[in-house]
């Protein structure tokens, strides 16, 4: 009891606890998220949850740091900051090593990252997010990789190529619709865009309306972008964009990949302010889950801000409570399977017997847990059953003499006697 309060059996707001079968799925989330990146050639890095304030405020963005992180003040009076991402790190890591490291050069990381926001579908204030970033090469070739191992792993969930579309957009263009065709400030231009951030989560009237409060006359202009279809439409509006060639040539590259599922979207802005070039957003595309799950963009001067010579960079962040939503609403969720494969139960009197037979099928690499409770055999067995545990031995006076063991297989109920040597064989057998 702290303050005559009862303590809460929930964890605290916006995080999760992972029970054994949650911890499953996390985990399976977490391999296959290995599994490609690796298969990539990508290797992977670490690093603290705690950096400095200041990493944030250089690049991240406003909102994220005035009102989205996790921030305090240490002992000795530094400004820290819980991660609320993990790209500023890494920049920081290839500043810091960028003479010894070798480009391109492909790092992936799985971090916790924490942010203040209100907990709702999708968005906590802890999740996981798999970071797939490639430094030292600004080709075409360079973002269609990236966007290649975010797709293969959609791909190696199971996802089908309907089941999401990959949205597309470069901020050099938008930078170039904003302030050449719009004529708009800096001021007003960077305003626009966060407000274009959140069109689709706006009406349409809300968006006109405060579009219209910002650029007045010129909205009409920038909506008639916004409703583009295409990249060859909005080249007739809008000649001579280098974003736009950029974003073509990216396209013709995932083409060329076998990627069709793209869709260039106009209104697509990523929230933070250090990407450069090539941007994209991976969309669930059905009614019961249509949301952004993850993204990623180009951002050629993140590490130029440790002021050192520029690097570029490419990346996405894929969190692991959309990939799970996603999962889910498309029925591609695992099933948990215990990783206790034997339990050993015992007659009175035989526990010892029982541990010691538990410590022969670990070393023969059978994950065993033995019951040391003094409980009958049929509630033993019971609680195997429980737990999904596929198969039991119960260890008695009969069985110590005989060297011969009943194996139960509780998944197919079927029991067969089996000499000691032989228990291992058989579970393997059958499993
Ligand atoms: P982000 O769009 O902020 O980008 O996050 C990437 C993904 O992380 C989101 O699409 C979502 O899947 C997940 N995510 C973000 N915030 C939350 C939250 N509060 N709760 C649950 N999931 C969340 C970045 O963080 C960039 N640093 C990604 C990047 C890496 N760009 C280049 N390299």
């Amino acid at each position: 009891m702290i303050n005559n309060k009862k303590l809460s059996l929930e964890p605290y707001k916006g995080t999760r606890d992972f029970y054994p079968e949650d911890q499953f799925v996390q985990n399976y989330i977490f391999s296959v998220w290995r599994k490609v990146a690796e298969s990539f050639g990508y290797l992977e890095y670490g690093a603290s949850i705690l950096e400095e304030t200041d990493l944030y405020r250089a690049k991240t963005g406003e909102e994220i740091v005035n009102e989205q992180t996790y921030s305090f003040t240490d002992r000795g009076g530094r400004d820290v900051t819980i991660r609320p991402e993990m790209t500023p790190t890494i920049a920081r890591m290839v500043a810091q090593k960028r003479k010894e490291l070798v480009f391109p050069l492909r790092w992936y990381s799985i971090p916790n990252l924490f942010r203040y926001e209100r907990p709702q579908r999708g968005r906590l204030r802890e999740h996981w997010q798999l970071n797939v970033d490639l430094f030292g090469a600004d080709s075409a070739e360079a973002d269609a990789e990236i966007i290649n191992v975010a797709h293969s792993i959609m791909k190696a969930f199971g996802a089908s190529g309907e089941s999401f579309e990959i949205r597309v957009n470069n901020r050099r263009l938008t930078d170039h619709l904003l302030k050449e065709h719009l004529k708009l400030d800096k001021d007003e231009a960077h305003k626009a865009s966060k407000l274009i951030d959140r069109m689709h989560k706006m009406k349409d009237t809300e968006f006109t309306a405060a579009m219209t409060s910002l650029i007045a006359g010129k909205t009409k202009m920038l909506m008639d972008i916004l409703y583009v279809k295409s990249l060859d439409e909005l080249g007739k509006k809008i000649p001579d964009s280098q974003g736009a060639k950029e974003l073509d040539e990216l396209m013709l590259k995932l083409e060329a990949l076998g990627i069709k599922n793209t869709v260039y979207d106009p209104a697509l802005m990523r929230g933070f302010d250090y990407y450069t070039g090539n941007v994209f957003e991976i969309y669930d595309t059905s009614p019961a889950n249509n949301r952004a799950l993850f993204g990623g963009g180009r951002y050629d001067d993140l590490v130029g801000i440790f002021g050192v010579e520029k690097v570029p960079g490419v990346g996405f962040g894929m969190g692991d409570v959309t990939m799970r939503d996603f999962l889910e609403t498309h029925g591609l969720l695992p099933t948990p399977q215990p990783t206790v494969e034997a339990f050993v139960g015992h007659l009175e009197g035989y526990i010892g017997e029982a541990s010691k037979l538990a410590a022969e099928l670990r070393g023969q690499g059978v994950n065993t847990a033995v019951d040391f409770t003094d409980r009958k055999v049929s509630a033993q067995v019971k609680a195997a059953d429980k737990q999904n545990i596929p198969f039991v031995v119960v260890v008695g006076e009969e069985e110590i003499k005989s060297g011969q063991f009943k194996v139960k297989d509780l998944k197919n109920s079927k029991e067969q006697t089996v000499s000691r040597a032989g228990i291992t064989n058989f579970i393997k057998k059958l499993k």
